[in-house]
């Protein structure tokens, strides 16, 4: 039915329809040719990007129902490593991150959590930290004086407290979330992560985490 893929997005004072891709979960107005090449041209590149073949040796750390969690470490087979490469893409266009290099690539893991119609749906990539700062949970007026690092609406403290593992990068794709595909992955990340112990909450650090990252880590941290 054509009517379910009909959303309002409030954009300020104007609203207008837009429709929602149900494959790619691209939101477009259809009726504008510019958003339609756009849509086009993201379509298959993203679908591309997620499709999962199944690999001959897959580390699967995880198993649910509807999917799984697999491991991929630095010194993986070169098409493992692709895979990541093409979901990282897909992901820092999405978070809108530029080139981010990984301060130890060789000790970067990614979990990527595959669909069961064979799809990566969700990805977290994990790296050792030493130290983190706690974001402050009231966020100061917009004219406060920070930090030159402080390019979000709220600030951190400027109190190191020791870490362990730094998750640089969570995503869900759009159309599978809010069905805890990104909790499983933080559960399964403290699970395997450093062998033979379970991190604590405390012990890992959302770096940078946008407005839906912080609204799940504050959920996930405080349950
Ligand atoms: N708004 C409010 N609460 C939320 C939201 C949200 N957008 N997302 C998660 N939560 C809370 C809820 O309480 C939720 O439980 P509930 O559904 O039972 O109420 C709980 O967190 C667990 O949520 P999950 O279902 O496990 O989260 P999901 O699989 O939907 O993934 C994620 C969350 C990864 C933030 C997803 O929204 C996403 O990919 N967003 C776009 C990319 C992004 O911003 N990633 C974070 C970047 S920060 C970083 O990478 C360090
Ligand atoms: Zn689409």
């Amino acid at each position: 039915k054509e009517t379910k893929d009909q959303l309002v997005i409030d954009a300020g004072q104007k609203h207008f329809g837009a429709t929602m891709c149900r494959s790619c979960g691209m939101i477009y107005t259809a009726s504008s040719p510019e958003d339609e090449l756009q849509h086009v041209q993201h379509h298959h590149r993203f679908l591309e990007g997620i499709k999962y073949a199944g690999w001959k040796k897959e580390r699967v750390v995880a198993e649910f129902w509807d999917g799984k969690i697999v491991l991929v470490l630095s010194h993986d087979p070169s098409y493992a490593i692709r895979k990541v490469e093409d979901v990282q893409e897909l992901v820092d266009y999405e978070l809108g991150f530029q080139q981010v290099v990984p301060r130890c690539p060789n000790k970067t893991k990614t979990f990527l959590f595959i669909s069961d119609e064979k799809k990566v749906v969700g990805c977290l990539i994990a790296e050792p930290i030493k130290q983190a700062f706690r974001v402050l949970s009231e966020p100061t007026g917009p004219e406060s004086p920070s930090s030159k690092e402080c390019h979000r609406a709220w600030q951190c403290s400027d109190v190191p407290e020791p870490a362990i593992c730094g998750i640089s990068r969570i995503w869900v794709f759009r159309l599978k979330r809010r069905k805890r595909i990104a909790r499983r992955l933080v559960d399964t990340l403290r699970n395997c992560f450093m062998f033979g112990c379970f991190l604590s909450t405390n012990e890992i650090a959302f770096s940078d985490p946008t407005p839906d990252g912080k609204l799940f880590a504050t959920k996930y941290c405080n349950t």
